[in-house]
């Protein structure tokens, strides 16, 4: 359930989106602070050009300042909150929205969109398919300048282009170092497909 538009952001929330402040168990170091501003800038241009109201601009740009918080904390400590017993990579980001739904934040569709910012889920609403897209194409990342510029320059428009090609980019990735396949990534790349026909 999406939280209502007249209630109240709460104060985590607020301070993320509107003051650029994390919370104090955030573990996030410099260099990982800057890549984290990059994903916020994106989202903060595309939901100003999509016409967003300021409630949802500010919920955009908390989801790009919270989605990493805990991108740097110690692996155990996250295997706890997230109560998985996936791979080390994919535990930062449900660790968080554990961490943020305990401290009393109700907004499922910002708690989903950090929970599944890595992997894509096929239940992301608009939120989450935004910060996906900034995670991966925020211009600091080294690889495929090009090919992600051009992405880039698409957006926020062709939301479900840009998607596809994201998805594909990293499904082709798992599959050329015969990783394995998180099952809701596969969910998610089906609903998009499903989407278009
Ligand atoms: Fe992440
Ligand atoms: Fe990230």
């Amino acid at each position: 359930m999406s939280v209502s538009p007249g209630t109240a952001l709460h104060p985590l929330v607020q301070a993320a989106g509107r003051e650029g402040r994390l919370p104090e168990w955030a573990r996030c170091r410099s260099a990982r602070r800057e890549h984290v501003e990059r994903v916020t800038a994106l989202l903060s241009a595309w939901a100003e050009e999509l016409g967003l109201p300021e409630r949802d601009r500010v919920r955009w740009a908390a989801a790009g300042r919270l989605h990493d918080a805990l991108r740097d904390a110690d692996p155990e400590q996250l295997r706890e909150l997230a109560d998985s017993d996936g791979p080390d990579s994919l535990l930062h980001g449900p660790a968080c929205a554990a961490r943020l739904r305990a401290e009393g934040v109700e907004d499922e569709d910002l708690l989903r969109a950090i929970a599944c910012h890595t992997t894509g889920h096929p239940g992301l609403a608009d939120v989450g398919e935004y910060l996906y897209l900034a995670d991966f194409l925020e211009p600091g990342r080294p690889y495929l300048p090009e090919v992600r510029e051009r992405l880039r320059s698409i957006l926020p428009s062709e939301r479900r282009e840009a998607l596809l090609s994201v998805v594909g980019l990293r499904l082709a990735h798992r599959l050329e170092v015969r990783g394995s396949i998180h099952p809701e990534t596969v969910a998610f790349w089906n609903r998009l497909v499903e989407e278009g026909e």
